[in-house]
């Protein structure tokens, strides 16, 4: 024991008297390494048991980096404040995906492939047509990114480079087609084709709002916002749809398949579902002075206070102070919110309540998007949307990591089984 190396640890397992040395690496134990400890030799071994996975690393990665505690968020290194302020959504998936900034020539291609790939085959909108009046934008791109998989049956080559390349152009530059698609047609309106002539943001915007002009001219103030609002979404490393973009992914199905189950992740009202929730929730309060009452419903552990909380931030999360900075100068451009200063008062009211801050609940970064999104123009069923666009940047970049990672296998959690065992089957008639 007393030449034990120092970064190990030693584990006596009291059923047996046995010890042994688990190495530290990198702030973790292997998992694995507990398995050799055993009762006897009938035992499986030990197994560690994380549901929600809240203490286990299922990857290395250096795609993003959090420090919750801190409210530190940054890509591959830079810090997303600075991102957010100096960089475009394309630059920063470029970023994400490929580790570094691109140079001139490498931005003017990427632009150029992204671009290259904003159209989807006519297939693909007769499908979409196939949807009822009202369906959720959100389960439409789930299932629509899905059958893009068909169109293109390459894409399940998921070890061919090139092919993972082509595809990763594509997924970018469809998403915001087929989310406008989808915005169109819940509203009755026409389609709107790409406008390759406008930039990533712009080109969005235009799909969503173009009417009879010729040209669509996306207001600079606003399709700035939108992207900066695209670079705050675009990866918060393994969050629950990442994840499931790697579990599935891990199965090595085409990043379409892929892509539809991190979005299906998206979708719920606890992940990126939350802001839609958010707006319904302020809704509810309707006024500055219902706040406090209102707050109190959340402090027994059965309510959620929607765009409060994150399991990885114990601080200020730090796309949600940016986006607090945008929703004060697009409110200042657009008509004023009703709900904003309902927003504000249950911020000032949960931050100064000691529930919250016993722990550590702060807003988040869907606290303060609807109200912008909203000002914006659209409708809360398109604010999970809004998120899956740029957060597929983050999926394809997890992906790649993921497929070329020697040590990544098939995603296979081990069980804790707790039911019967070895019952004797009993004939309808005698149950
Ligand atoms: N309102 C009231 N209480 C809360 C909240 C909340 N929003 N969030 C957590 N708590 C309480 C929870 O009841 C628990 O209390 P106790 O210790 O007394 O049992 C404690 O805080 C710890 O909560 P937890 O469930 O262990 O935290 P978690 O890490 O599992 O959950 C979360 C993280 C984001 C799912 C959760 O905070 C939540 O449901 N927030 C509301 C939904 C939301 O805003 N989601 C968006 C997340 S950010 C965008 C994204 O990444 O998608």
């Amino acid at each position: 024991m007393l030449d034990s190396p120092s970064n190990t640890i030693t584990v006596t397992d009291n059923r047996t008297g046995r010890t042994i040395q688990v190495p530290i690496i990198d702030g973790t134990v292997k998992a694995m390494d507990f398995r050799q400890l055993r009762e006897n030799d009938d035992d499986f071994g030990l197994m560690v048991y994380d549901p929600a996975f809240t203490n286990t690393a299922s990857c290395r990665s250096a795609i993003t980096y959090i420090d919750g505690d801190a409210g530190i968020l940054e890509h591959r290194g830079y810090p997303i404040e600075q991102l957010a302020a100096k960089s475009t959504f394309l630059e920063t998936a470029y970023l994400i995906i490929y580790g570094e900034l691109p140079n001139k020539a490498q931005l003017a291609q990427w632009t150029h492939d992204i671009t290259y790939h904003t159209f989807v085959h006519e297939g693909t909108r007769k499908f979409m047509e196939g949807f009822h009046h009202d369906a959720h934008p959100m389960g439409m791109l789930i299932s629509t990114v899905a059958a893009l998989s068909t169109f293109y049956p390459e894409a399940q080559n998921v070890d061919d480079a090139h092919s993972r390349e082509i595809q990763t152009h594509r997924l970018i530059a469809k998403m915001p087609t087929l989310a406008a698609f989808a915005y169109r047609s819940g509203r009755g309106l026409p389609i709107v084709y790409p406008d390759n002539d406008l930039s990533y943001s712009g080109n969005f915007l235009s799909m969503l709002w173009k009417m009879s002009e010729s040209k669509y001219t996306p207001n600079p103030v606003l399709e700035r916002a939108m992207d900066v609002l695209f670079i705050l979404h675009a990866d918060h490393e393994q969050n629950c749809s990442a994840n499931a973009m790697r579990a599935v992914g891990s199965s090595r199905p085409d990043p379409y398949s892929a892509t539809a189950a991190a979005t299906a992740a998206l979708y719920g009202p606890l992940h990126g579902g939350a802001n839609e929730q958010v707006l319904r929730m302020l809704g509810e309060i309707g006024s500055p002075d219902r706040v406090l009452e209102f707050v109190k419903k959340f402090k027994n552990g059965d309510n959620r206070l929607m765009g409060f909380g994150h399991r990885v931030y114990k601080n200020f999360d730090p796309r949600g102070t940016i986006i607090k900075g945008i929703a004060d100068e697009i409110l200042d451009m657009t008509e004023p919110h009703p709900l904003l200063d309902v927003a504000k008062e249950l911020e000032r009211i949960a931050l100064e309540d000691d529930y919250f801050i016993k722990r550590k609940l702060y807003p988040n970064v869907d606290f303060y998007s609807g109200i912008i999104y909203q000002a914006l123009g659209f409708p809360v069923e398109m604010f999970p949307v809004l998120f899956a666009i740029p957060r597929t940047a983050g999926w394809i970049a997890q992906w790649r990591e993921m497929i070329t990672d020697p040590e990544q296998k098939i995603a296979r959690p081990r069980q804790v089984y707790t039911g019967e065992r070895q019952l004797d089957y009993v004939p309808l008639e005698a149950r």
